[in-house]
């Protein structure tokens, strides 16, 4: 296996409390003991835990983001929201924005696009999450809702913006089932044409996300234009992440 350079971004979603803070030491110790493996690790906790995150891994090469972000830049009445500000103030570098779970409660493309632009002025990287939903794709719409997500999403975005592309299909989250590689292939194919067509973007990362587990993950790195993972309820496993991320090196 290569040692291609991977990232691997733990999306804990509505999970975890201070005690979960634990649970991350062994891997902590992985990555020390691999600091030769070419791999990213980014932690995304909730709002409640970034603080202690990033208290915990400020010695690690271990990366905190946020999961989510308000499209405000300056502060206000926003009641229970959060800006890019203000994640930045506590040494987070990254944002997840435009998960299909947040898409589904009210986040358009053009909220997005906002939200975009607000966490690239306080120098956040952006995680930037597409995908089809099963109506869409047994409907033959994938193409379309990618490209609109796409062009939408990422308008007016400069040359050099910090931006990652997470592919989920939204029919992947949570159930097990992952697409066949000849469909990944193809429509991580079709992103990354997209994006070099319709923005000014030369320089990006695409991963891939939807049930990634150890059992998959082997089968996964064999698609050599992914290039890294966002993983949900392995994630908060410290021994599924280890094992995914091990399998990837070995
Ligand atoms: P699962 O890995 O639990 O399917 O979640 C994927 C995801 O939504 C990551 O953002």
């Amino acid at each position: 296996m290569t040692n291609k350079f991977r990232y691997f971004i733990a999306n804990w979603k509505m999970y975890g409390n201070l005690n979960s803070l634990k649970s991350i030491n062994n891997v902590i110790k992985f990555t020390k003991s691999n600091s030769k493996k070419r791999f990213k690790l980014i932690y995304c906790p909730p709002y409640t835990l970034l603080s202690a995150f990033c208290a915990k891994l400020q010695k690690s090469s271990i990366s905190v983001g946020a999961q989510n972000c308000h499209e405000k830049n300056e502060h206000g009445a926003f009641t229970g929201s959060v800006n890019a500000q203000m994640i930045k103030n506590l040494g987070v570098k990254y944002v997840i924005l435009g998960h299909s779970e947040n898409r589904i409660n009210g986040d358009t493309d053009d909220i997005i696009n906002k939200k975009i632009k607000s966490a690239l002025n306080q120098k956040l990287t952006v995680i930037f999450c597409i995908g089809e939903t099963l109506y869409q794709r047994n409907n033959k719409g994938t193409n379309k809702i990618i490209k609109k997500q796409i062009i939408k999403g990422l308008k007016g975005l400069k040359k050099n913006s910090k931006i990652i592309i997470a592919y989920e299909p939204v029919w992947s989250i949570g159930t097990g089932i992952i697409p066949k590689n000849y469909e990944l292939e193809k429509n991580i194919k079709f992103i990354n044409s997209i994006i070099l067509k319709n923005t000014k973007l030369k320089k990006f990362r695409i991963l891939y996300g939807g049930s990634v587990n150890p059992k998959n993950i082997e089968n996964l790195n064999t698609i050599s234009m992914i290039d890294g993972y966002l993983i949900g309820g392995a994630s908060q496993d410290p021994k599924k992440l280890i094992d995914i991320i091990k399998k990837s090196y070995n």
